[in-house]
């Protein structure tokens, strides 16, 4: 099966969030259960030399449009980048520039004329996120003729994002006809997920919990009558996550490296290391809950805000690591000032601190309002690191509530977006690690053995991809 897989970030490329090490990680999993693929990515002039000096320069036409191939022995996997100085060289950031909407645009339309150009001709073509939206589109409304056996799936990791646009956009810069107006119109401006969801053939998003949640309005940021309306295309794939990269016998920035059966003697020495990092207390008999996350809003910090004083009663040590908001980097910073030794604050982005935190751990808190999917999770459990989650999105589908009688489960979740149940969700994985460390050991490593990487993900999407062309 030949697939085109088009993403605004890609890792090791460029990545911001998760939907990097996504469209970093399924294409070279659907070339394992079989597909040929290529990934088209944007030329970002933040991407490392060690990649583009690696890259071959494809010519192209007389307005620029630069396509480049990353030089790989993979005949099943290639990379390519669109170049263009003006969209993608001379901004320095991926996402936040005014004219991101044609940013984008651009970049989709530029795919479409790539694969003509390189003549791929896709059974699959599949678009992630808003940024993608319009290659969708173009691909329907202008290389029909080209290609007019393609099926296209649109991916919803993030539908916050939607690509609004004046409606002079349309006119203006997309260059569309005009049966495509009505699809992209909503609320009399155009918005770009919205044209996706209404011409693809199947839309996804990365869980199923929340390609339900995605019909209520409290989760769909607007776009919920749309969805509710296109149900019948919609469904959820959990997402896996590199196993090859993430894991506690794998990952770097470690004091130790360890297996389900060096568990206790590894995780002991990762704490000291992170203790003495962050500047907590070494203590290796304090239980250690941290949370790695950008500190907005939807990542339910305000939670950890109304309960943090009540939870530094207990005896638990906490640190978060993270950027984003001022208001909960000065709550942040408070804690630490206040419970020197006991909270500890690291307000920077730094993988291998963030390794060596999933590694350290006892309990990794992720109390979000609302997650699509959530990779932190699944990483903390293959560290052996207990989650205590709120049961929303993914984090639902991938945290499982334990129950100490018959040992089921993988984590501790509440039900409500409420602080006071996600202090008693705390309070019942403390009680079970201080007052049964044997059960607690046996949680911790079955959370290791959870087989979370993209086989079956891979898997279901190629089924998918297969409903797609019937
Ligand atoms: C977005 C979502 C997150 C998901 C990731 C990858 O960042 O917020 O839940 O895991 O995309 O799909």
């Amino acid at each position: 099966m030949k697939i085109a897989m088009m993403a605004s970030e890609a890792a090791p490329f460029v990545k911001t969030g998760g939907l990097g090490d996504v469209a970093g990680s399924l294409p070279a999993a659907l070339t394992r259960a079989g597909a040929e693929c290529i990934v088209m990515v944007p030329k970002y002039s933040t991407i490392k030399s060690e990649y583009t000096d690696q890259m071959e320069h494809l010519t192209w036409r007389e307005s620029y449009v630069g396509i480049f191939r990353l030089k790989s022995r993979r005949k099943k996997l290639q990379i390519y980048f669109i170049d263009n100085d003006y969209y993608f060289g001379a901004r320095g950031t991926v996402y936040g520039d005014f004219d991101d909407g044609e940013r984008f645009a651009y970049y989709s339309k530029a795919v479409m004329a790539a694969l003509y150009y390189i003549d791929f001709k896709p059974e699959i073509l599949h678009c992630h996120d808003w940024e993608t939206a319009m290659g969708i589109v173009y691909c329907r409304a202008l290389y029909g003729t080209w290609c007019p056996e393609v099926k296209t799936v649109f991916t919803i990791h993030n539908v916050e994002y939607q690509g609004w646009a004046d409606p002079t956009f349309f006119d203006n810069t997309l260059g569309l006809p005009e049966e495509y107006r009505c699809k992209l119109n909503f609320d009399g401006a155009v918005n770009m997920m919205k044209g996706a969801i209404e011409t693809a053939d199947l839309v996804t998003t990365v869980s199923e919990t929340y390609a339900r949640e995605l019909m209520y309005p409290y989760y769909a940021h607007g776009l919920d009558g749309i969805l509710a309306r296109n149900a019948w295309k919609l469904s959820g794939i959990t997402n896996g996550i590199n196993m090859e990269l993430f894991g506690p016998d794998k990952s770097t920035g470690l004091a130790q490296k360890y297996t389900p059966k060096t568990r206790k003697a590894g995780k002991t020495a990762n704490k000291l290391a992170l203790q003495r990092a962050v500047g907590l207390d070494e203590d290796p008999d304090c239980a250690l809950a941290v949370m790695v996350t950008r500190l907005a809003s939807h990542k339910g910090i305000d939670l950890l805000c109304y309960i943090g004083e009540r939870l530094m009663q207990r005896r638990v040590q906490l640190l978060v690591i993270g950027t984003g908001e001022e208001k909960y980097e000065w709550f942040l910073q408070y804690l630490q000032d206040r419970f020197r030794g006991r909270a500890a604050a690291c307000l920077e982005f730094d993988p291998q601190k963030a390794n060596l935190a999933y590694a350290g751990a006892d309990i990794y808190l992720m109390p979000s309002k609302s997650e699509p999917c959530g990779l932190s999770q699944i990483i903390a459990m293959r560290f052996g690191t207990v989650p205590v989650v709120n049961a929303t999105g993914g984090l639902k589908d991938t945290v499982w509530p334990y129950d100490p009688s018959s040992e089921q489960g993988r984590g501790f979740t509440f039900q409500s977006y409420n602080a006071d149940d996600f202090l008693a969700a705390i309070d019942r994985s403390l009680q079970l690690f201080y007052d049964e460390p044997e059960k607690w050991a046996r949680l911790s490593e079955a959370d290791m053995s959870i087989d979370s990487s993209w086989k079956l993900p891979a898997q279901e999407y190629m089924e998918l991809y297969k409903k797609a062309i019937g």
